[in-house]
């Protein structure tokens, strides 16, 4: 499981009839190494490996989770959104907790509702819980019996060959050393399991046995979920990305946002004058779109700056900037120097991150993270999205406090809880993308093209291609190409133009006739129904409509797909391109 990410791990087993549970900050091998030497004589246990959503990666905020009395033992995937509310009531009722993790809940709600019956009490917690879940709790009250349940998350069972037993997981690629005869839980189900047999309910329905199914992947591909590369992987959850990003947070009958990380800043942010933007390579881009997003829809004044420039910045910050970095990994080095830096000038400072207890997470005042889970690839590609979500969430939380109107914040908030499914529909054009890619792959260059909010879309286009398949490509704002880069273009030169059908759109036509009258190669990124731009590409990929502020969020995914099929057809490694790497700690 160590590729899922992981920054602690632990173990809970029965050594004679008691419950020990053993557990460490750090890589897996710190818990291995309190381990070796150890014997146990348990035939039931749960193993964990953390991927931080709450609280520092500590032994404390370690799986497997105890109760007061120690009866009880859970280890938990996901996320609890009604942490804080359980968390009060839990106290209240004289409960202990040992950790900031939210998951510590579902064991002291499970010996809350424990009146002799496991599967009874899980249930009954299961109803108390928001959030997203794959659990699994043992007993000492029962410790032949492991209960495990799903909603949101991943779980599998696994069938251990001549009756030797069974094993839940997040993964298949857990239990591949062990078995490939597996059951796929499906959300909402619970399921009993003894040494013997193991039963599958939903509610209160008791449910026939489900078939095993046989999983034909080894090992390596399993932690790809049979993906080839990790990249296309990441690109195809970008809708349940959307789904992450926003879990949550969204008010929809208000027509705001609720950020919880940024509830002890909120007054600073309503009386902010000035937005600063530090990031680097994709997040950079990430920043642009936050720029065009503010001051449209906000009316605050907002700069971006490069994390590795502004580092030397000798900008007067007054008590009004916010200073936010934006950064998947919470590592890179220069915008961790740029942070320091806005802080030194006197600015708040605030992280969009993906993870948990990253240096960025810990430097920052307060933050917003992304809850996409690792992104291994080394090309950033569904952090990006979740980026974008979390941008358009801080932009009506920032507007409710000025201008922005409740409808207008409906509005939007509406459309960005259609995204998933827009997202579905734009990946289900794999095979056509892959196809165009096919075409392209041998050029030696390439222009991106785009106008406003879609011109930092054009950007990342450029560099996702350039870092992974090493074809030199640039991104321009549409209305530059004729003040110098035309004088590039000709049939060898693809230029890919994003054209949604936007404020924009005639203009962008325009550049789209200049570049044709020079025999340029246009392959499109369209709106479904335009009947204009067909005349003018060579190719052409149509998005659904969607509001012209979120055109970025669709527009991403085929430049994306563009880029890891035309390093496929190249024969590029992909997930590690030469000379980069996935996390620039160094400066
Ligand atoms: C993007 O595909 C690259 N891997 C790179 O530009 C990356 O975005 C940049 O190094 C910033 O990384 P961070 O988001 O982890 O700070």
């Amino acid at each position: 499981m160590e590729y899922r990410g992981y920054d602690s791990s632990g173990i809970a087993l029965f050594d004679q009839g008691k419950l020990t549970v053993v557990k460490k900050q750090g890589k897996l091998g710190n818990l291995t190494a309190v381990l070796s030497g150890k014997e146990f004589n348990s035939t039931v246990g749960l193993g964990h490996i953390r991927w931080a959503t709450h609280g520092e990666p500590t032994d404390q905020n370690a799986h497997p989770h105890v109760d007061c009395g120690h009866k009880f033992a859970i280890v938990h995937n996901g996320i609890i959104e009604n942490m804080a509310e359980l968390k009060s009531r839990l106290k209240r009722d004289g409960h202990v907790f040992t950790s900031q993790s939210d998951s510590e809940i579902f064991a002291h709600l499970i010996e809350k509702n424990y009146h002799g019956n496991l599967v009874q009490a899980v249930k009954q917690t299961l109803l108390e819980v928001k959030g997203a879940y794959g659990l699994g709790v043992i007993s000492a009250a029962e410790p032949d019996k492991i209960v495990a349940a799903r909603l949101g998350s991943p779980l599998v069972l696994g069938i251990l060959p001549e009756q030797e037993g069974f094993l839940v997981a997040s993964d298949v690629a857990a239990m591949l050393p062990f078995t490939k005869e597996v059951v796929y839980l499906e959300d909402g189900e619970l399921v009993e399991i003894t040494g013997e047999q193991y039963s599958i309910s939903n509610g209160k329905t008791r449910l026939d046995k489900r078939d095993s199914q046989t999983v034909d992947w080894d090992l390596a591909e399993a932690e790809k979920e049979g993906y080839e590369h990790f990249m296309l992987k990441e690109i195809m959850e970008e809708s349940k990305v959307v789904v992450e990003s926003m879990r949550g947070r969204v008010l929809p009958d208000e027509g705001n946002v609720k950020l919880g990380g940024l509830i002890d800043v909120m007054p600073q942010l309503a009386s902010a004058k000035r937005i600063i933007f530090v990031a680097c390579g994709t997040a950079h881009y990430a920043c642009r779109i936050g720029e065009y997003l503010i001051e449209s829809q906000v009316g605050l004044p907002v700069e971006v700056e490069y994390a590795s420039e502004f580092r030397y910045s000798e900008a007067t910050l007054d008590q009004g900037t916010i200073v936010i970095a934006i950064s998947q990994s919470g590592e890179t080095a220069d915008t961790l120097a740029a942070i320091r830096h806005a802080k030194k000038l006197g600015a708040l400072t605030l992280g969009i991150v993906n993870v948990v207890g990253s240096s960025v997470s810990r430097e920052t005042t307060a933050g917003i993270y992304n809850h996409v889970g690792p992104e291994i690839s080394v090309a950033s590609t569904k952090a990006f999205v979740s980026q974008l979500v979390i941008l358009v969430l801080l932009m009506v939380l920032l507007g409710r406090q000025r201008r922005m109107t409740v409808d207008r914040a409906k509005e939007i908030l509406r459309e960005l809880g259609q995204l998933p499914g827009k997202i579905k529909e734009i990946l289900q054009q794999q095979e056509v993308i892959q196809e165009i890619a096919k075409r392209y792959a041998a050029s030696t260059n390439f222009i991106f093209i785009g106008r406003k909010l879609n011109y930092p879309i054009a950007l990342e286009g450029a560099l996702k291609l350039k870092e992974i398949s090493y074809i030199h490509a640039e991104g321009y704002p549409a209305g530059e190409l004729k003040h110098g880069p035309l004088a590039l273009i000709d049939q060898t030169w693809p230029v890919v133009a994003l054209i949604p059908q936007d404020s924009v759109y005639e203009k962008t036509l325009s550049n789209l006739q200049e570049v044709k009258a020079r025999q340029g190669k246009i392959i499109a990124l369209a709106t479904v129904g335009d009947t204009q731009v067909k005349e003018l590409a060579e190719q052409v990929i149509y998005l659904p409509k969607t509001l012209e502020i979120l055109t970025p969020i669709l527009n991403v995914v085929p430049l994306q797909l563009l880029a890891y099929y035309i390093a496929k057809e190249r024969g590029c490694p992909i997930d590690q391109p030469r000379n980069l790497a996935k996390s620039v700690t160094v400066e």
